[in-house]
């Protein structure tokens, strides 16, 4: 692989080995993309405090989560159709988070499905949940999420309705991707993706095929996933999942400060402050101008994560200093993987611990843990 020196870089990689209707799928935000731009602008709002003459040869990355040690305050959050960027994505990304150290959360919306993944790694993973319509259908995945020993469930609550996305639309993305007319150069460009994707065995919902009445066909399956999405879900249904999931349990997309308490009480254990990556509520806040409030709200009652335009080890830094227990990332290191596979996901974690690294040192501290408000400026 190129030599690639920041997250950008591998950005560039990316757009570079996919077809665009992919790239376009990973890096763009819903309608106008006002919160997509938010997410990464308010890092710039905040400078870091340098300090000097500071002893700091021993420096410590590592943290907690959830009751795991973690090398550095990092989970690889959960994103789907992650194996049409790499073929069997999910498993290559896995391994490479948990080679490095941290977490890895499944999708719901995975090209290979909980047990694919399972099979593939050394030890359990993360698991993130729709509550869609068909509660059985639910169950059944929590069943499978315990079966496969995942301790920690994360339930995504942002999706009442589906943000729009225009690109997508106007690429006419679909599952599993299609060869057209308009496609047909751009796919023939990247004959590697094209062969290992397009010919490979794995390329439509995988936690889905085989596990509903509605058998195999694709077509259906994808109708019947759209169908299922459920814009009733309420606190009840939180309620409800927390009386199944005997482990962790964490609510993500949370925004307000209120929603955070009322979560915390109804039993999770933590919060991910987040607005899906500028993917839904297009003029939502930046995920890091929502923090603070939250941080206060919950005083220490749960642990927050932040995701949400975070591309670098000094982004890290500001969020923990606001308060966050940690950062989750979205498209950093997805850029890694469809850039190059397991090897691009592991040089994407590496860029990020090495700026966290440095950025540590050079502000006069020498722990990931001790950082505070009057860190930044
Ligand atoms: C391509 C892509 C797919 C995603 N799919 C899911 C998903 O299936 N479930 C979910 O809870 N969040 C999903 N997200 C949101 C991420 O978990 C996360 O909130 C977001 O990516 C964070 O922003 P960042 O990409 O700027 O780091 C997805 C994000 C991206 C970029």
């Amino acid at each position: 692989m190129q030599l690639a020196l920041t997250i950008n870089d591998l950005r560039t990689l990316a757009r570079r080995r996919i077809p665009r209707e992919i790239f376009d799928y990973i890096d763009r935000g819903s309608y106008d993309e006002v919160t997509l731009a938010a997410n990464r602008s308010a890092f710039d709002r905040y400078a870091l405090r340098q300090r000097v003459l500071v002893d700091v040869s021993h420096r410590d990355l590592a943290s907690q989560m959830l009751g795991e040690s973690v090398s550095l305050p990092l989970a690889f959050g959960p994103t789907g159709l992650t194996g049409l960027f790499h073929a069997d994505g999910e498993i290559h990304a896995c391994r490479a988070a948990h080679k490095a150290g941290v977490p890895y959360c499944l999708s719901t919306a995975s090209i290979c499905s909980i047990e694919d993944v399972r099979a593939a790694v050394e030890r359990p993973f993360w698991f993130q949940l729709y509550i869609m319509r068909d509660r059985g259908f639910v169950a059944s995945l929590v069943e499978r999420a315990k079966v496969a020993g995942c301790p920690v469930l994360v339930v995504a609550v942002d999706l009442a309705a589906h943000g729009q996305r225009h690109h997508d639309l106007r690429n006419g993305l679909s599952v599993p991707p299609r060869l057209t007319v308009s496609n047909l150069f751009g796919m023939l460009a990247r004959p590697v993706w094209m062969a290992k994707i397009l010919l490979g065995k794995r390329k439509t919902f995988g936690n889905f095929t085989g596990h509903m009445n509605i058998g195999t066909d694709v077509g259906a399956i994808s109708h019947w996933i759209n169908s299922q999405f459920d814009s009733s879900l309420s606190w009840k249904d939180l309620e409800w999942l927390r009386s199944i999931w005997p482990g962790k349990l964490v609510v993500k997309g949370i925004m307000d400060a209120e929603d955070a308490r009322q979560a915390v009480a109804l039993g999770a254990d933590a919060v991910v402050v987040s607005n899906h990556g500028g993917r839904q509520l297009d003029g939502a806040p930046a995920s890091l101008d929502a923090l603070p409030a939250i941080v206060e709200k919950l005083q220490g009652s749960a642990s927050v994560f932040l995701d949400g335009g975070v591309r670098s080890g000094q982004d890290i830094v500001k969020a923990l200093a606001l308060g966050a227990d940690g950062c989750w990332l979205g498209r950093a290191l997805l850029y890694g993987l469809a850039a190059d596979g397991e090897k691009g996901v592991t040089r994407a974690i590496d860029i990020v611990r090495g700026e966290l690294d440095t950025t540590l040192a050079l502000m006069g501290r020498t722990s990931a843990r001790a950082l505070d408000r009057s860190m930044l400026i």
